[in-house]
């Protein structure tokens, strides 16, 4: 027997697993690592974060992603040599923290690799009648197990696109495992670029949880500082706070076909990007300042994400748990406790060593977990769903 797919057996056998969670999202600001020590599954998992660190993207390394992130047109060549070497980046980012940490290679079970989010489609973002669904991460894993020595499971949204869904957000099956609680409902919101949120209310299995995006997110008001502003962030929503929210502006965020879209929904940059705002700032007839188009940015992702909350019906006390960087724009967590009112509480999430810039990496180590278990991660008329490829070493 090939001794990887020995070792995949006998990590099924053991009582804890050592699992390295990886997550680079659309915000392209960084690989963010998450070591886990996980034992059992399913709605049992135990998780707990041992290391974790962000490691932020030099301009170098977003200069090169950028040519093909939510971009149309792309140079295939050049993408062909991105995908393996965005993998051995990965690799080597990994092997650079574990030295750090002190960490042995052979003492990691496995990695979960998210990968480089391209491109997202689903089906109502394009007209394609013969297809239907789709998305694209890359940085190869096979490049990450070579370079790590360590078995990697890697591109878990494809089986979730498989069985019917958008491929995203998988943080229904995670955040399941780690804070359903039956004692009361339960509400996770991540703002990273995109915005999305798990309800678990009280008593739900996994696949009555109502999982979506929301819409952004971090995502316009990044690219708007970074292009007028020159800085990758508006750090703690400083220039939104000067700024004035420009209600016609406003109304054209909220009235986008996608705000109004049922849930669950996904979306992405290729949906919210500085051409949108372009056509929405031609439609309105005043000039509106950067400062006051920041604030306008700023107060339509709290607003958007209050919106959605809404639709929930929640009508016991609930502590909303965020997670993502948006959870550090004080201006947006200061907004969402003045709108959703006294009945919720706004929480950065901080459990068990999940905190609100570890969670999304852990969420998919946590996936691995069941991928390995082989437990009902979720499912899909009756079907189990066992997200992940696996990679093995050289
Ligand atoms: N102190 C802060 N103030 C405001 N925004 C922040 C702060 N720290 C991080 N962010 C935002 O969070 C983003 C990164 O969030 P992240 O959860 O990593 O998203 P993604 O999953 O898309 O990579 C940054 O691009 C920035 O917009
Ligand atoms: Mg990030």
């Amino acid at each position: 027997m090939n001794p990887y797919i020995e070792k995949l057996y006998k990590l099924s056998t053991k009582n804890e697993r050592i699992i390295i969670g990886l997550m680079s999202g659309t915000s392209l600001d960084g690989l963010d690592i998450a070591v886990c020590k996980i034992s059992n599954f399913g709605a049992d998992t135990k998780c707990e974060v041992t290391h974790f660190a962000t490691i932020s993207y030099s301009d170098e390394i977003k200069n090169k992603i950028r040519p093909v992130f939510s971009t149309e047109t792309v140079e295939l060549k050049y993408l062909t040599l991105l995908n393996p070497w965005i993998g051995t980046l990965h690799g080597h980012f990994i092997n650079q923290k574990l030295t750090e940490w002190g960490i042995k290679n052979e003492d990691i079970d496995l990695i979960a690799s998210h990968g480089q989010t391209i491109y997202h489609c689903p089906n109502s973002f394009h007209s394609f009648s013969d297809f239907n669904n789709g998305t694209l991460q890359i940085g190869d894993a096979d490049h990450i197990a070579a370079e790590t020595n360590i078995i990697t499971l890697s591109d878990f949204r494809q089986k979730h696109i498989a069985a019917g869904f958008e491929g995203a957000p998988l943080a229904q099956y995670g955040d399941y495992n780690l804070f359903a609680n039956h004692q009361k409902d339960t509400l996770l919101l991540n703002i990273g670029g995109i915005a999305n949120f798990t309800f678990i209310g009280k008593g739900y299995g996994v696949n009555d949880v109502i999982c979506s995006d929301i819409g952004p997110g971090n995502t316009l008001m990044d690219q708007y500082v970074q292009k007028h502003f020159g800085i990758d962030f508006d750090k703690d929503g400083e220039i939104a706070s000067k700024g004035v929210i420009n209600s016609d502006l406003l109304d054209l965020l909220l009235s986008l076909s996608f705000i109004k879209q049922a849930m669950p929904k996904t979306t992405g940059p290729e949906l919210f990007n500085l051409e949108l705002l372009e056509k929405l700032l031609s439609q309105i007839n005043a000039e509106v300042s950067p400062h006051d188009i920041m604030a306008t940015l700023n107060e339509f992702t709290a607003n958007c994400i209050v919106k959605h909350i809404q639709q929930l019906d929640i009508t016991n006390s609930t502590d909303v748990l965020v997670s993502g960087g948006g959870a550090h724009n004080l201006a947006i967590v200061a907004k969402l406790q003045d709108k959703l009112g006294k009945h919720f509480r706004v929480l950065k999430l901080d459990e068990n060593g999940i905190n609100a810039d570890s969670k999304e990496a852990v969420l998919f180590a946590i996936l691995a977990n069941e991928t390995v278990m082989n437990a009902n991660a979720g499912s899909k008329n009756g079907k189990q769903l066992t997200m992940g490829k696996i990679s093995l070493p050289l």
